[in-house]
């Protein structure tokens, strides 16, 4: 198939880009050409690389235009992050494309009611990104017609950048300390949860739907880990693999937050508040998703990246 990807040298187009390529796929990679992608692959030096500002062109009113113009058969959407971005493209794309992929989120949902989460969940979706996320959602869902499917990933993961860590930030010297036996603080009780991704069982969940097209189309599909952690017990297991106790304190989260910059704060009120956790059986049973990485195998990877990196000290 000719497949074009919107944002192919990304954390998800890293991998995804490589995949299709592998399976004898004809990749178009959209992008403006700035990003490098985070691992080598002879698909790089083969694939399609059309360079376009979507900003730039959807300002224009021409960026939909520009990707249908390039005929292919599938389009795999990862930089849609509003509605009206949506409505161009599919405006463009619609009747000329058998199958429109978008990346969603799984911060779709809200707090959780029945965990893990369904796909069939009511959307309660806050906070700006989540909200437009489940706009952009009911848009697609809602078009006549439309051959689309729409994949919601949980926390991306990968040898490249930082994942998430167990305070719910980014900050690496959460990881250091753990990794050094060092007391580390976390929110309330530790008991609330994140629920990461390997970025490349995102690109696998997506050649799947490609390649199930049937029992995708029309559909969401969450993409994320078997199981979601625990703040206190990713916690423990970090700490665990360099075989030191976690040296856990706990404290409410009004006096947690007076103890990380404003930044770091907000980034883990965000995670905490969603504590998602999220059920992946609908994939598993539609598209034939397994995930290759738990959690903690994904987290794990991108650690040694950071300790290799001298971003992480173990020692
Ligand atoms: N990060 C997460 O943890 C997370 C979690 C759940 C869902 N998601 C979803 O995942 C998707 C993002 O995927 P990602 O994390 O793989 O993306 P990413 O790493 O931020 O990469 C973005 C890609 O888009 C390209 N790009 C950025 N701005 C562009 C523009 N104006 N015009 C054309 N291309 C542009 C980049 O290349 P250039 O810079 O060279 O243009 C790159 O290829 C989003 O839909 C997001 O909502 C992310």
């Amino acid at each position: 198939m000719r497949i074009a990807i919107i944002g192919g040298t990304g954390h998800i187009g890293s991998f995804l880009t490589p995949r299709l390529f592998d399976a004898g796929h004809t990749v178009i990679c959209i992008s403006r050409g700035l990003k490098t992608p985070y691992h080598q692959h002879p698909a790089w030096q083969a694939v399609e690389r059309v360079v376009i500002d979507r900003d730039v062109e959807e300002a224009a009113g021409n960026f939909g235009e520009r990707v249908a113009k390039l005929d292919a058969e599938a389009v795999v959407d990862l930089t849609c992050y509003r509605v009206e971005s949506a409505q161009q493209i599919i405006t463009a794309l619609h009747g000329r494309i058998g199958h429109f992929l978008h990346c969603g989120t799984i911060w779709v949902h809200g707090p959780g009611i029945e965990v893990p989460t369904t796909e069939s969940e009511p959307r309660t979706a806050f906070g700006d990104y989540g909200i437009r996320k489940a706009a952009i959602e009911a848009y697609l869902l809602g078009v006549p017609g439309l051959p689309v499917t729409i994949l919601h990933p949980g926390h991306l993961v990968g040898p490249g950048w930082a994942p998430i860590n167990p305070a719910g930030n980014f900050d690496l010297e959460v990881f250091s300390r753990l990794a050094q036996g060092m007391p580390i603080q976390l929110p309330n009780i530790g008991m609330e949860t994140v629920h990461h991704v390997h970025a490349d069982d995102v690109a696998q969940c997506f050649v799947r739907a490609i390649e199930s097209r049937s029992a995708a189309l029309g559909q969401s599909f969450h993409v994320v880990s078997p199981a979601a952690l625990t703040l206190r017990g990713y916690a423990e297991r970090v700490a665990a693999w360099f075989e030191k106790p976690a040296r856990l304190e706990f404290l409410p989260w009004d006096e947690w937050r007076k103890t990380v910059n404003e930044r770091n704060a907000a980034v883990t009120w965000d995670h905490i508040a969603h504590s998602p956790n999220c059920s992946i059986a609908k994939a598993r049973a539609r598209l034939g998703y397994e995930p290759r990485y738990s959690s903690l195998e994904a987290v794990r990877e991108s650690l040694n990246w950071l300790i290799s990196q001298g971003r992480v000290q173990a020692d």
